[in-house]
């Protein structure tokens, strides 16, 4: 309203001024003319007058003037004066005698400068025209006739003019306002309340309205520019609040310290044991020195952060060359090394023991008979009476262990130990045991054709909490115990029933390490995949990144064909693209797995010879052990992270690479049949089978725009920080401690 009545204002100023300064040009330059006009006119009037009427006052002495009042009125003068001197004047009418005092002193000016004179004089508000008629006589003095017209029809005019620009103003003003406001309010106040109104909407967060945008062409412009900024504010204000619900909620998300915190409280000073066959470091000699390695180990990457936070004993096989030489005379270890957070009890198995229970029926048993990898299990009946022996033997190690341990809590990880909750619970029932199965298992048809599935169940459900990282693992669990013993499964709440034990059956998705200080981190400097990629020997602007212990299960010779076929179908990536493929040698001494590496190795060398350029190759193999640390680098700098796994319990990889991007850009290329998958929503899923697929998601996680990379990469960061290992032990220890023996 404000600027209406200013705009109506400033517009009845211009325009007036310039009407007034019109006028008053116009009004001066009319009012001259018609001066000058009345002047010639008057004077040619007064001068046939005088010719007719008085031209014998130049030779005759007489004061006498015959002249009537209607004479002038003929000649239209007001009034006429004769002027012989001061004391003699002869003035025709009555308005004479009015003017004549005003013209005196003209008079005078006329007859001492010797000519005639005329002028305006105002006489009584009145405008009258004088021309002064100098009369020159002989041997007389000289006398002047006055002659009195009407110059009051100059006023009226020029008041007429001044009248008629003032109603001309009035009517351009308002034309003008008018015209200026309906402009101001339909092209300029709506277009512009619209962009304020949609302003405001984005300041307040009313997505609805702030989705639908203004059309104007004219204020298309500066709806770009506040489309931009309003967009980068929203942006802005969805960074700080959620950076501001993280840090409220900080204190929420389950860090080492309030893990060790929880634990007193759910412990109540009782003892946590953890119980694997992979220890969680290794000693071993290089020349000779002793190096103190962490194995490449999905299990160990979790539980180590755990043993870590809250201190406890670890028992598990010594089998490092150098791991005699570093316990105490009770085969213990403080580790980490440096450190001393928690105790490593090692466990001594003899070759056979290995051999059998290990790499016999751990291994080519159980691992492909829950894995569907198409790798046939193998059972051997010596396998399984080594197998039972081994779990008979830890179960003497850890009862040896909490003797003097009231209600002890027992953590037992992986196939290795399927019997070992029922032997300790057979010893020690008031213990609470829980078992973790960290990879798959399968459906009730594929664990049948184990010989031993009904000793192997029994085992397991000696525990009081059986864990799979997924609920349809735990289904298909629950299925097979039901399918093949004689027992209750309670599906409505996943417990089974033996007897008077119940046996929980849970789903806890493992995780890694990481917590808001990890998340909140800004990205340090990173080599780019190009710098870390030359001091390999390559050339190459793309890097993808994969990390697998080598395994048939991990699907790498279909990770190999995808590279193939990527760079087939886009040869523009060709001198380009390489995938840094970090292979840790595993289970070596069986066949199917030094085939594997075989075969991956011919795979890989087959696809490098086929591309092969100067300085550059399809995949880079690096086939050795790594720690962490070496491979923090890749998983930094990477452009994507591939896990194609044929089947996979969890798969920490795909984690331990979210976690490493701390630059919040980068893509997970994860197979959708790793357990992971169910939680990752933000990473490219693939059938690992569909080398199709995965090839066109290598192209698709390159070319993502970065905006995009990082609303997926903070989203999955976020998730693995709230589901992190830390509050994946407080949750199954809390279940634990939550079962009444
Ligand atoms: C999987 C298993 C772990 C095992 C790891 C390495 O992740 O779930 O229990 O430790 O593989 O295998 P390895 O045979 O070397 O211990």
């Amino acid at each position: 309203m404000k600027i209406n009545i200013a705009l109506v204002i400033s517009i009845i100023i211009a325009v007036g001024l310039v009407a007034f300064g019109f006028t008053a040009f116009q009004i001066s330059s009319e009012r001259e003319q018609l001066n000058s006009e009345l002047q010639v006119k008057t004077i040619r009037v007064a001068e046939e007058f005088y010719k007719n009427n008085l031209a014998h006052l130049a030779t005759d002495d007489s004061t006498q003037i015959q002249i009537t009042d209607s004479a002038i009125g003929r000649y239209n003068f007001l009034g006429m004066a004769a002027y012989y001197h001061a004391d003699s004047i002869i003035t025709i009418n009555k308005e004479t005698a009015t003017y004549l005092p005003h013209s005196t002193d003209y008079i005078a000016r006329a007859l001492s400068a010797d000519s005639s004179l005329s002028n305006k004089i105002n006489v009584n508000g009145k405008k009258v025209y004088q021309y002064i008629r100098l009369v020159k006589r002989q041997n007389l003095p000289a006398m002047a006739i006055v002659f009195y017209t009407d110059a009051e029809y100059i006023e009226n005019i020029i008041n007429s003019i001044w009248l008629r620009n003032f109603l001309r103003w009035f009517l351009q003003a308002l034309v003008i306002s008018v015209v200026t406001l309906l402009i101001v309010r339909w092209g300029i106040l709506n277009p512009l309340n619209k962009v304020i109104e949609w302003v405001k909407a984005a300041r307040t967060g009313n997505i609805e309205q702030w989705k639908t945008k203004p059309r104007n062409t004219f204020l298309a412009p500066l709806y770009r520019e506040i489309s931009g900024i309003a967009q980068a504010m929203q942006e802005a204000k969805a960074i700080a609040q959620e950076e501001a619900r993280l840090r409220t909620s900080a204190e929420s998300i389950w860090t080492p310290e309030r893990l060790n915190e929880e634990m007193k409280q759910v412990l109540q000073n009782k003892k946590l044991i953890v119980v694997s066959n992979r220890e969680p470091y290794m000693h071993i000699r290089a020349g000779k020195e002793i190096q103190c390695i962490r194995p490449a180990s999905g299990m160990v990457t979790a539980l180590e952060p755990i043993l870590k936070a809250c201190g406890g004993l670890w028992i598990a096989s010594g089998s490092g060359d150098a791991d005699r030489d570093t316990v105490d005379e009770n085969d213990k270890v403080l580790v980490p090394p440096s450190e001393g957070k928690y105790t490593l009890r090692r466990v001594w198995l003899t070759k056979e023991e290995e051999n059998h229970f290990y790499y016999g029926f751990s291994n080519e048993g159980l691992w492909p008979l829950c894995h569907i990898a198409h790798t046939r299990p193998t059972f051997r009946i010596e396998d399984w009476e080594y197998y039972k022996k081994v779990n008979a033997i830890y179960a003497e190690a850890v009862v040896k262990e909490i003797k003097d341990e009231e209600e002890p809590f027992i953590l037992v990880q992986d196939y290795h130990f399927a019997l070992l909750p029922f032997l300790i619970k057979q010893q020690r029932p008031d213990a609470k045991v829980a078992l973790f199965w960290h990879i798959p298992w399968p459906n009730p048809e594929s664990f049948g054709i184990c010989p031993w599935q009904k000793e192997l169940l029994n085992g397991m459900l000696g525990a009081d909490l059986i864990g799979f990282h997924t609920q349809y693992h735990c289904n298909n669990f629950l299925e097979t115990v039901n399918d093949s013993l004689e027992s209750r499964v309670l599906w409505e709440n996943f417990s089974v029933k033996i007897g008077n034990h119940f046996t929980l059956v849970k789903p806890f998705p493992i995780s890694i390490a990481f917590t808001f200080k990890d998340y909140d981190s800004n990205g340090e400097i990173r080599p780019s995949p190009q710098e870390l990629l030359k001091q390999h020997g390559i050339n190459a602007e793309y890097m993808a990144v994969g990390v697998e212990r080598i395994d048939y299960t991990k699907g790498l010779i279909e990770k190999c064909l995808s590279v193939e076929r990527f760079l087939d179908k886009n040869p523009e990536y060709l001198g380009k693209f390489t995938l840094v493929q970090i292979g840790a040698v595993s289970r070596a001494l069986l066949k199917t797995y030094s085939d594997t590496v075989s075969a991956v190795e011919a795979e890989i060398n087959r696809i490098n010879w086929k591309f092969k350029a100067k300085n550059w190759q399809p995949i880079l193999f690096l086939k050795k052990h790594h720690s962490h640390e070496e491979i923090t680098p890749f998983y930094r700098s990477a452009n994507l992270c591939m896990v194609t796994s044929l089947h996979d319990g969890m798969n920490l990889v795909a984690k331990e690479f979210i976690a490493a991007r701390d630059h919040n850009d980068g893509v997970l290329v994860l197979s959708r049949f790793a357990g992971a998958s169910q939680e990752l929503h933000g990473a490219l899923i693939v059938n690992p089978y569909d080398i199709e697929q995965t090839a066109d998601a290598i192209k698709t996680a390159l070319e993502m725009p970065i905006e995009q990379q990082t609303q997926k990469m903070k989203r999955l960061r976020r998730m693995i920080m709230n589901h992190n290992v830390y509050s994946w032990a407080a949750d199954i220890l809390r279940a634990m401690a939550s079962i009444q023996n």
